[in-house]
């Protein structure tokens, strides 16, 4: 039996309803303000992700819903694929259950399989379905292989390594919702379109595009954090997710997502609009075209406006898509908003949402008709520069990748009209030029980058040596020989001024390298007699081999030149107080927390440390000051550090000694009977140097693990001069000594509040008092709006006169006012918005400030906030022309829609 679009849906919602699962609306397609790590919602789990994390308390058990998703940027990018694939959508719908702490792999697994294969649900043959597990979870394999039994030729196992850690994070079954964030692994359920029969061996790279994804169950078990760490969650959550597209075009037995019932409607409604019918030429134009169109117009719905950046930059994209396709396709004419009114009218269970007025089509309208406005012209100028070129090739058949790259960068046309308008006139155009061409650019732009280790052009046999290392002892300088020099990743012989981002290899230093969380030396090399000098920014190691990262200051610098090196002595003495300071906070953290707590990471940079930990509760103020005060208390037993180092296996060279970065050998610090640990940093000889150790800042990184931010030596006695300073600001403020501060303070707070209770009861008397120049006789209609203009000739204060308006404009339901008023003795004129106006703003301001500008001829001064702009006049007596002013707006509405 056929199923549409919407009976899928419901059956989805339905099935776990019965599985006594809550149905939650989607969340809107903008993300919520704090989570900064997503454009646009990309998954259903986006709304959940705060009582993952443990940030939110978990208020669900089971929840089912069906999310509005758009992957067009980040780390889910489906946009190029779009038209072309049978698979993908911008925008989609995504249907998903969710368990929060309560049922998981077992459950969430065969509530999948019964859906999809039952005969009361979905009835989708078992013998088409195939599924994947990762390498790490030999539990769900077991549940697939001994509770569903589905054959083990039809399990196919992904990932590199069955131990997780951060590099999992790329591979095949591990999700992640973005760069960073809740993840786990997860097993995905597959349908092949084809006769299975005959399929022995299931590998998705063979016959990839037989196979369609249509079901992701992700188990979210860790929280990668924005350090690098990946971190177990306090629960686990079961998030699963079915595009609503594909799964309907299994069920409606079309091969591809362009032919399920709500394509197939769309796509007539375009074919109508352009008055063509479908053919292998335009087939993935209209592909492209109907994808857009329901992104364009949910991203508008939820009110983005095309723009050069962020969200409204993407909508921008869209539209402008859509109309490099129009024009592909050669429809002549075609004004794009009549095919989203046509859309609208014919499909309102795809395009009409709740309350979808007259009101948001014209909106949409507005939008769409400027954007369309302003990209027509910058258009018909790419069509014709490009056609020009290709009338002067030489080859008739060729577009050279130089050439589609200087029509790229240079005149801005896109890879996609380039190689569709080649297309139509049989052109080959060399794209992989071109992809070459733009990385080679990229890498040039990459001004301050520094050298890209992974990269880097290792000539193997050139690296018999390690750099020798002797940054523990007390030299602050060293004779050195230049043994290797890099551009970017690129070997060369010599360097001089002209070049940026190079790293030189040296066969022994004193620079010690970024590693164990301290950050590399800085400093710099001088060559013989000065003849030149090499600024060092950075220093990094990599295979035993480190490089000296910056930018030659004067000279010509060559391979096997002798160098004398220094490294910034009072950089290193911060870097080696930190270090060590990092050393006695660890150790004092066990003592005052419990020895239980472990060490998650650590910063050590020259004016500040952090340090993250193992435990599950804000430190209380006494005990952040327990933690301080023992380090504090060790670094005034002048210590003495202690350095040992050992081989690991008695054969080695001793000479190896001074290649401490590698796994040969162990070195021991260890201050007193206090702390020993593992360590590569540098240290202070003796605690005393530290001086003092002061916390700054405590607060949780993720579910259990807590940061630290700290200072030492020279920035502690800074940070509490600061803290002085600023104490004793607000003291001279409030003229009181530092000891009666705190009571200052909670009686003004205690008089604040008595005096905005005041200036409420004083508001509404001034209220009162102007409401008494205003009747009903003042409001004007037209069309759907109420506004209202007044001359009034009264002082209105600056404070007064926001909260009076929106007053004015609540109490009388106005779309908007315009009154002129006084204001530190000069004219005001003031225009407030109702915040749902949906009418373009700008553009409606414009008119007003022009007619302005005729009546007054003089300079204005325009302040504007959102919704209230105030107009300066130097014209004490100007009053409003109120009947030509009416006329005016009047004309103006009469061409905007709502
Ligand atoms: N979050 C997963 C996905 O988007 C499962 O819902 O694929």
């Amino acid at each position: 039996m056929f199923k549409n679009f919407k009976e899928i849906k419901l059956n989805f919602l339905d099935f776990f309803k019965s599985k006594d699962h809550i149905v939650l609306d989607g969340s809107s397609l903008v993300p919520s303000e704090n989570d900064k790590s997503l454009l646009f919602t990309n998954a259903g789990m986006n709304q959940f992700k705060d009582f993952f994390l443990g940030k939110k308390k978990i208020i669900y058990d089971k929840v089912v819903s069906i999310q509005k998703c758009l992957r067009i940027s980040g780390k889910h990018n489906d946009f190029n694929n779009i038209g072309y694939t049978n698979r993908h959508n911008t925008f989609f719908e995504m249907m998903g259950n969710f368990s929060f702490n309560s049922y998981y792999k077992e459950e969430a697994i065969i509530y999948a399989w019964e859906l999809l294969t039952s005969k009361k649900w979905f009835n989708i043959p078992k013998e088409n379905l195939f599924v994947t597990v990762h390498i790490s979870d030999i539990y769900s394999y077991n549940i697939w292989s001994n509770i569903i039994k589905i054959p083990k030729y039809r399990i196919l196992v992904l990932g590199k390594s069955n131990k997780l850690n951060v590099n999992s994070l790329n591979e095949d079954n591990f999700w992640m919702m973005s760069k960073f964030g809740p993840c786990g692994t997860s097993t995905e359920i597959f349908y092949n379109y084809l006769n299975t029969d005959k399929i022995i061996n299931f590998d998705l790279n063979l016959k990839k595009n037989n196979y369609l994804e249509i079901w992701n169950i992700v188990f979210i078990e860790y929280n990668f954090c924005s350090d690098n760490i990946l971190v177990n969650l306090f629960n686990k959550f079961v998030d699963t997710g079915i595009g609503l597209e594909r799964i309907s075009s299994v069920i409606q037995k079309v091969n591809s997502i362009f032919k399920i019932d709500i394509f197939t409607n769309i796509i007539s409604i375009i074919l109508y609009e352009f008055k063509i019918k479908l053919n292998n030429f335009n087939k993935n134009f209209i592909y492209i075209i109907s994808d857009h169109v329901r992104s364009i117009f949910y991203l508008i719905i939820e009110g983005i406006v095309p723009s050069s950046d962020y969200r409204g930059y993407v909508l921008r994209k869209l539209i402008r898509n859509v109309l490099v396709y129009i024009k592909l396709i050669k429809i002549k004419k075609i004004y794009l908003f009549s095919l989203f009114k046509s859309l609208i009218t014919n499909l309102p269970d795809i395009f009409v949402l709740n309350n979808l007025s007259i009101y948001n089509i014209n909106y949409i309208k507005n939008i769409i008709d400027n954007e369309e406005k302003k990209f027509f012209v910058s258009l018909e100028n790419s069509i014709n520069i490009l056609n020009n070129y290709l009338l002067k090739l030489d080859n008739k058949n060729y577009l050279d990748g130089k050439l589609v790259f200087l029509l790229y960068d240079t005149f801005g046309l896109s890879l996609n009209l380039i190689v569709e308008l080649c297309k139509l006139r049989n052109i080959k155009v060399d794209i992989n030029k071109f992809k070459y061409l733009l990385e080679i650019q990229k890498k040039k732009s990459k001004l301050t980058k520094l050298i890209n280790f992974s990269n880097l052009n290792l000539n193997k046999n050139k690296y018999i040596f390690n750099t020798k290392f002797y940054g523990y002892s007390d030299l602050l300088e060293l004779d050195s020989i230049i043994k290797n020099i890099y551009v970017n990743d690129n070997e060369v012989n010599k360097i001089d001024s002209n070049f940026k981002n190079c790293s030189i290899v040296l066969n022994k230093t004193i620079f010690f390298p970024e590693s164990g969380g301290q950050v590399g030396d800085k400093g710099f090399f001088v060559g013989l007699n000065n003849s030149f000098k090499f600024i060092v920014e950075n220093t990094k190691i990599f295979n035993s081999c480190i490089f000296h990262i910056g930018y030659v200051e004067y000279g010509l610098l060559k391979i096997n030149d002798i160098v004398k090196i220094m490294y910034d002595i009072k950089n290193r003495i911060r870097l080696s107080c930190n270090h060590s300071s990092v050393h006695l906070l660890y150790y004092s953290l066990k003592k005052n927390l419990g020895k239980n707590i472990t060490k998650e990471g650590s910063r050590i940079k020259d004016f500040l440390i952090t340090f993250d930990f193992s435990y599950n509760k804000k430190l209380s103020i006494k005990q952040i000051f327990d933690i301080e005060s023992l380090v504090n208390n060790i670094i005034s037993k002048n210590l003495l550090m202690i350095e040992n180092i050992f081989k690991k296996s008695p054969s080695l060279n001793d000479d190896n000694k001074f290649i401490i970065f590698n796994d040969e050998f162990i070195r021991k610090i260890k201050f007193g009977n206090f702390s020993e640990e593992n360590c590569c940093g540098t240290h202070v000889k003796n605690t005393s140097v530290i001086g003092l150790f002061a916390i700054i800042n405590e607060y949780s990184l993720s579910n259990n693990i807590r940061r630290i931010e700290a200072v030492s030596y020279d920035s502690a006695f800074k940070f509490i001069n600061n803290q002085r300073n600023i104490l004793n600001k607000i003291s001279n403020l409030l003229l009181v000594n530092n000891k009666e501060l705190y009571n200052r303070i909670l009686l003004l707070i205690k008089k604040c509040k008595i005096l905005k209770n005041k200036n409420k009861d004083i508001n509404n008397l001034c209220l009162s008092y102007f409401l008494n120049f205003f009747s009903l006789k003042d409001i004007i209609k037209y069309k759907n709006i109420n506004f209202l203009i007044k001359n009034l000739n009264i002082n209105l204060d600056d404070n007064f006169s926001y909260f009076f308006l929106k007053y004015l404009l609540n109490y009388w339901k106005l779309s908007f006012l315009i009154i002129t008023v006084i204001s530190n003795k000069k004219k005001n004129i003031l225009i407030f918005f109702d915040k749902n106006l949906k009418i373009d703003l700008n553009n409606f301001l414009k008119v007003i400030i022009d007619m302005i500008n005729i009546f007054t001829k003089i300079k204005l001064i325009i302040k504007r906030n959102i919704f209230l702009t105030k107009i300066i006049l130097e014209n004490y007596q100007f009053c409003i022309d109120k009947y030509k002013f009416i006329e005016n707006i009047k004309l103006y509405f009469s061409n905007v829609y709502f």
